[in-house]
């Protein structure tokens, strides 16, 4: 099965599918639906950290356009984001300036972090690092992890909002195999407890928790202006539950 995967993955390079794909959806990616997931998200890291407005300093790691960053900043001292489509970069940097925000309290830098090759990133150590509904496109997860791990500050936190393993995500990437959604998705089955733990451990990161944060049902989805962007699977008459984890693990 890991070799199976690691020939795929080999041949397919995720990271360039997903720069041109989100670069491409950056001006469509805020809807009603987005938002409302950026929200549950962010509810589930402030409950996973002691955030503290005139002290924390987080990274938003593959932020998009920023829908959590902006949930996230009342209740922090800073806020980088950081993502490889460079429409992302654009659209968040567009948002910050538009609602006031100085670039030292926020703003969004592009770069591809396995190759370290960001400038204003360099030295830079953060409190908490947040990566929320991107893992499932990061091939190598572990080598994502080890890299993030680094720039966190001694007793610095990783938060990790992603898919919980589960047989409704597998058929829903499974019947998105048709639409340009399969190649930019390097797990289609979420992630297992188990799996997210082993990964905080292989990089030497501390007291890893992994917990059930919220969830999605199709139906509630489709109540919110946005989930037509998953086309005909949103029109079935199968039910389907997103089931969505936090996990989290320090800096020794
Ligand atoms: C589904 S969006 C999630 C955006 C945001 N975190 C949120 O929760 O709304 C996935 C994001 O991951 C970014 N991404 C994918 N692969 C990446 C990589 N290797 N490095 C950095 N960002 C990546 C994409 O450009 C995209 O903005």
């Amino acid at each position: 099965m890991a070799e199976h995967h690691h020939h795929h993955h080999h041949h397919h390079d995720y990271a360039q599918a997903n720069a041109d794909h989100f670069s491409e959806k950056s001006r469509d990616y805020t809807t009603e639906f987005s938002t409302e997931i950026g929200k549950r998200c962010a509810s589930a890291i402030l409950k996973s950290y002691p955030f503290d407005p005139s002290q924390t300093e987080v990274l938003d790691f593959a932020c998009g356009p920023g829908l959590v960053s902006f949930q996230l900043l009342p209740h922090a001292k800073k806020i980088i984001g950081a993502d490889l489509a460079s429409g992302m970069v654009d659209v968040f940097n567009e948002n910050a300036k538009q609602q006031g925000f100085s670039p030292d309290k926020l703003q969004c830098i592009q770069t591809d972090i396995l190759k370290d090759d960001s400038k204003e990133l360099d030295g830079v150590l953060f409190d908490v690092i947040i990566c929320t509904q991107a893992y499932h496109h990061f091939p190598d997860t572990t080598q994502v992890t080890r890299m993030l791990a680094k720039r966190l500050k001694p007793k610095g936190r990783l938060i990790i909002v992603d898919f919980i393993q589960d047989k409704d995500i597998e058929q829903f990437f499974g019947r998105l195999h048709d639409s340009n959604h399969a190649h930019i998705v390097a797990h289609k089955r979420g992630f297992a407890s188990d799996e997210i733990i082993n990964m905080f451990k292989a990089v030497d990161l501390q007291n890893p928790k992994f917990e059930t944060a919220f969830q999605m049902s199709k139906s509630e989805m489709k109540s919110y202006p946005g989930h037509e962007v998953f086309g005909k699977i949103m029109q079935g008459d199968e039910d389907f539950i997103f089931k969505y984890f936090v996990a989290y693990a320090d800096r020794a």
